[in-house]
């Protein structure tokens, strides 16, 4: 059951697709919102754990911690961070009473989930302008399904997106990609897409190719094409000021840009210098902007990447003045302690200053709104820019998008990476715990930079972080520019790699059914082990292991120089440890705490007893994958059953039922399928 309260003049976030009459009066659960000091408090026990809040940092159960949603462009978040890139605002309490909260509010927010007080959760906006929804339901898994039938149905990519995907900010031309290419397919390591960051770009303006390093780039689009290579180009929030650039013009013509308080255009800088930033709160300019994407849809282009939507800013031109004009004070002055921190706080405070979103302004239904109310909706509303244009321009058509920021609404229109991690081992797992807050908040499509952003990486780091990524659904490797190459081929180990991207490959039969599944029934891809194991107390504390789809719990190894770990089993499963698709050990293990021994070629993940886990073959791309044939692995002392979802992995007709494939396997062993597809299946059960 879900409860609508209304706060003060709610600015529309468009974050629900369902309709609800207002509640009156106390809040349930949460009691009275205090007015004065702008806050619900609610008392925790000392068992209660709190779920949720999406993109952030610390663990699974976010007790203990101050979070903030206010969406940021932190590249260097530390475990002391408040706030990432992304904003999302729905949590639940689990235990003495189990509910979910989630404050459609646009602005800045605060989150002390027992940090001021152990024992006191308190939620503060900084302004009395939300809707606050409250949801009761059985248990955590409940209460997700009615969120996210409240916000709608999650946005589902195309099937080549689930392949293996290569990115690093710093392939320059066409030949630099040709390379990543061609590297790849000569090692037969298969790969599905290649990224292109911001240096494809004519100095970094949006919605333009540099044709003197990408030439013809309809015609290059088409040979990657023809070698099952998809090209995902980033696309940037601000727009490069300069005269004579369409774009430019077009949207200071129409008055698409985020305005200052006289009126014009407000500027801040970001990769090309001085930029305006397209004002997707407005539907007018949001549509005008999404149009840009066609460009390169026009040119074979189906997948992309949107960045830098906080938005990021380096500094805003008239802060960036303010600062010039005091800076001067300091020379020739001998700097103490304190007068060397102001110096250093007025140039370390230009980038992403909090201050600055209090010049700037949006027009929302013909009103003026200073961004500082609206923050958090910028990346979801650029993101839906170009979900709307998808819908008009290629209605039939699965485009890939994901963004760096979003609020609640924006899992309709894209999936979400989780931004700047560093190459360091404790980001492998904080990303991993990041997947099923996320999962609660509708954004399936998700993963992080897998080898590290920041930093240097090492082989063996790059190779653990694709074996703790070998189930989440986006597996790209991305890395900065300036650190140490991190594709694959650059190591010498590189048959291990090979050997192990292929069994994602071979995955994808049990990672796109249950992605599909999850997307088209508002259940959980990726789920805490407390969420199937409710009555485990030792399943609540467990915080690197996650259940994935109805089969699998995976365990990665995010520990430099380990040749194992330590795993709680709360039932008797079957340990898979993995080589290759066809090079595996299996054993029964007892419930209990168990060490799994796990070279770093090898990744280990379980099957759950009286479960199916279905595998293909290994492929060099998704487009060769044979969908024809599959292994069911069983685990079983009863009849079990599994649903196998598959479908041609690029158009938006879905078919839950149409789709899926039944198998059966009897006690004794006897496989019946059911369903429309001819599939071939072996069984090997245990
Ligand atoms: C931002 C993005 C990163 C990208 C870089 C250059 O830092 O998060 O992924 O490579 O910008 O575009």
């Amino acid at each position: 059951m879900i409860k609508r309260y209304k706060y003060g003049a709610v600015i529309q976030t468009d974050a629900v697709v369902l309709e609800l009459d207002e509640t009156v009066g106390a809040v349930a659960f949460l009691g009275q919102y205090d007015e004065t000091a702008q806050e619900f408090r609610y008392r925790l026990d000392a068992e209660d754990l709190v779920y949720g809040l999406g993109e952030n940092v610390r663990g699974i159960n976010k007790r203990g911690w101050l979070y903030e949603s206010r969406c940021l462009d932190d590249p260097h978040h530390l475990e002391t961070s408040n706030s990432l890139y992304a904003s999302h605002n729905f949590f639940m309490i689990s235990g003495t009473e189990t509910f979910g909260v989630f404050m459609d509010y646009p602005g800045i927010v605060s989150f002390d989930v027992g940090y001021t007080n152990r024992n006191e959760l308190v939620i503060h906006p900084e302004d009395s302008n939300f809707d606050l929804y409250i949801i009761e339901g059985k248990n955590t898994t409940d209460i997700v399904m009615q969120f996210r039938s409240l916000i709608g149905r999650s946005y589902i990519p195309p099937k080549w997106a689930f392949g293996y995907q290569q990115s690093r900010w710093g392939y320059m031309t066409a030949e630099d990609v040709r390379e990543v290419v061609s590297q790849h397919r000569e090692n037969h390591i298969p790969l599905d897409s290649v990224y292109m960051d911001i240096d494809y770009m004519e100095r970094y303006k949006d919605f333009t190719v540099d044709e003197e390093r990408f030439p013809d780039f309809k015609a290059f689009v088409e040979e990657m094409k023809a070698e099952h290579i998809h090209l995902v180009p980033i696309i940037d929030a601000g727009v490069k000021v300069e005269a004579g650039y369409p774009v430019y013009e077009e949207g200071v013509e129409h008055g698409y840009f985020c305005k200052n308080a006289d009126g014009t255009d407000f500027v801040a800088g970001v990769w090309p210098g001085r930029v305006h930033f397209p004002d997707v709160l407005n539907p007018d300019a949001r549509k005008w902007f999404g149009h840009g994407y066609k460009f390169l849809l026009d040119q074979g282009i189906d997948g992309f990447w949107n960045d830098m939507n906080e938005p990021s800013l380096f500094y805003s031109e008239e802060h960036f003045n303010e600062v010039l004009d005091s800076i001067g004070e300091f020379k020739g002055k001998n700097l103490d302690l304190e007068a060397f921190s102001t110096f250093t706080s007025m140039v370390d405070g230009l980038a992403n200053n909090r201050d600055d979103y209090k010049r700037f302004y949006h027009k929302i239904n013909g009103e003026m709104v200073r961004h500082d109310r609206v923050h958090n909706l910028f990346g979801y509303n650029m993101t839906r820019a170009a979900g709307e244009a998808f819908e008009e321009f290629e209605p039939d058509k699965r485009i890939l998008m994901f963004s760096r920021s979003s609020y609640t609404g924006m899992h309709r229109y894209g999936g979400i990476w989780m931004g700047d991690n560093m190459s360091w081992w404790g980001h492998i797992l904080m990303n991993y715990k990041m997947l099923p807050s996320l999962n609660m908040m509708g954004l399936l499509y998700s993963g992080c930079d897998v080898g590290g952003f920041s930093g240097n990486t090492t082989e063996d780091l790059v190779m653990r972080w694709i074996e703790a990524a070998i189930f989440t659904p986006l597996m790209r490797n991305h890395s900065s520019m300036g650190t140490r190459d991190q594709e694959v081929y650059r190591f010498e180990q590189l048959d291990t790699f090979k050997k192990l991207i292929e069994c994602r490959y071979a995955l994808v039969p049990y990672i796109y059914s249950e992605f599909m599944k999850a997307a088209l029934t508002d259940t959980m891809y990726f789920q805490p082990m407390s969420f199937i194991y409710t009555e485990d107390e030792q399943a609540k504390e467990v915080e690197d292991q996650l259940m994935v789809g109805e089969s699998i719990m995976s365990a990665p190894i995010y520990t430099q120089n380990a040749t194992g770990r330590y795993v709680y089993l709360p039932e008797e499963m079957l340990l898979i440890r993995m080589r290759s698709c066809d090079d595996y050990d299996t054993e029964i293990m007892e419930a209990g705490h168990h060490y799994v021994k796990a070279g770093t070629d090898e990744m280990i993940f379980f099957l759950r007893k009286n479960h199916i886990f279905p595998i293909g073959s290994k492929a060099e791309s998704i487009a060769e994958l044979d969908d024809s044939k599959v292994k069911l692995i069983t685990f079983q002392d009863q009849d079990v059953t599994y649903d196998l979802y598959d479908d041609d992995g690029y158009s938006t007709d879905y078919d839950l039922e149409r789709d899926i494939t039944t198998v059966k396997i009897s006690k004794n062993g006897t496989c019946t399928v059911t369903g429309s597809r001819n599939l071939e299946v072996t069984v090997e059960m245990y």
